[in-house]
């Protein structure tokens, strides 16, 4: 038998412990898939989720969370021919708040590769307040990875766009400044897996001191306490590619250090976005439960290079 000292069992626990804080305790309507957080000039929280029409849900305190309504309440007629129905789930939005005005990224799809990704705005974020500005990007059967699970990083001046996918995974394109939407359609690769599928979408860019993160969803979502989503980063100090995992594989090759996978109650952490809020970065995700997939919110802790659930 192996003997510890009291050191080294200590040491495992906090390890255990590491890898399975639960979410910070949230209250209110929180029933919320793929959520994108945002925080207006007055400080209030807004969660944008999949659903038809795009759910809003906002916070005075990022704690109690209330149902607000649609994006569309009418639907998204524009949206149709993607996702084959009228007033469809549309999915997985990305949200940022100029200092006077709500961007939101969103995809119609119904998982083929016939999908788009469309830019709407408000100033007040409520729902039927929103202009649609239009197609941002598009794949058809011609492509080789999905147009879906848009994530903008504006940097500089250069508004850098990560998107997708399956297939042939997460891919990289600048969207131009003036507009919101893609100036061209060609793609870089950020990430590819070539096990399970190749089952990685949903990814987020985020800048954290001198290197880029790329957040990742792999494996399966959406079937209920079933779903195996994990959540998984890699990191470059170039944002349009160069990403490795902790252990040095590229991202490209199948690479992806976890970051939060099922533990406990909390089941198949994903669809995530990170915030940085005034208590610092936020790692903002959806996971299952029994009754059905909830908002989860944790603090990151990026004091190692690596980020950590805290
Ligand atoms: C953005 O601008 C800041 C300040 O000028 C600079 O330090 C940083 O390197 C720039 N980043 C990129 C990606 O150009
Ligand atoms: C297409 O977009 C890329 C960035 O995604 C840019 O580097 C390239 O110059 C653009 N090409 C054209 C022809 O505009
Ligand atoms: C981040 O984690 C490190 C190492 O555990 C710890 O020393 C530091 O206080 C943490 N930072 C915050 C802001 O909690």
């Amino acid at each position: 038998m192996l003997l510890k000292t009291p050191l080294a069992i200590l040491s495992a626990l906090v390890t255990v412990a590491l890898a399975q804080v639960p979410p910070i305790s949230l209250s209110g309507d929180t029933a919320v898939h793929d959520p994108t957080l945002c925080k207006d000039k007055n400080g209030k929280y807004f969660v944008f989720a999949t659903a038809p029409g795009i759910a809003i849900r906002t916070s005075t305190d990022r704690i109690t969370w209330t149902f607000e309504g649609a994006m569309w309440p009418n639907g998204a007629p524009w949206t149709d021919a993607y996702t084959g129905q009228s007033n469809a789930n549309l999915w997985a939005p990305e949200c940022h708040y100029t200092g006077s005005e709500f961007l939101v990224w969103y995809a119609a799809s119904t998982g083929s590769l016939n999908s788009a990704i469309f830019l709407a705005k408000s100033s007040t974020g409520a729902p039927g307040s929103f202009t649609n500005l239009g197609l941002v990007t598009s794949t058809s059967t011609a492509n080789d990875y999905n147009a879906i699970d848009p994530s903008v990083l504006i940097e500089n001046g250069t508004w850098n766009f990560a998107l997708g996918s399956y297939y042939t995974g997460i891919k990289y394109m600048t969207l131009d400044p003036s507009t919101g939407i893609a100036s061209n359609s060609s793609v870089t690769s950020l990430a590819r897996r070539f096990a399970a599928d190749g089952a990685v979408e949903g990814s987020t860019i985020y800048k954290y001191g001198s290197y880029y993160y790329l957040f990742t969803s792999w494996d399966m979502c959406c079937h209920g306490t079933s779903s195996t989503y994990n959540i998984r980063v890699g990191r470059s100090s170039t944002v349009n590619g160069g990403y490795v995992d902790k252990s040095g594989v590229a991202l490209t090759s199948g690479g992806g250090t976890l970051v939060l996978g099922s533990h406990g109650n909390i089941i198949g952490p994903g669809g995530q976005f990170v915030y940085t809020d005034n208590d610092g970065p936020i790692l903002v995700y959806h996971y299952y439960t029994p009754y059905g997939s909830r908002l989860g919110i944790n603090h990151l802790n990026f004091s190692s290079g690596w980020p950590v659930v805290v």
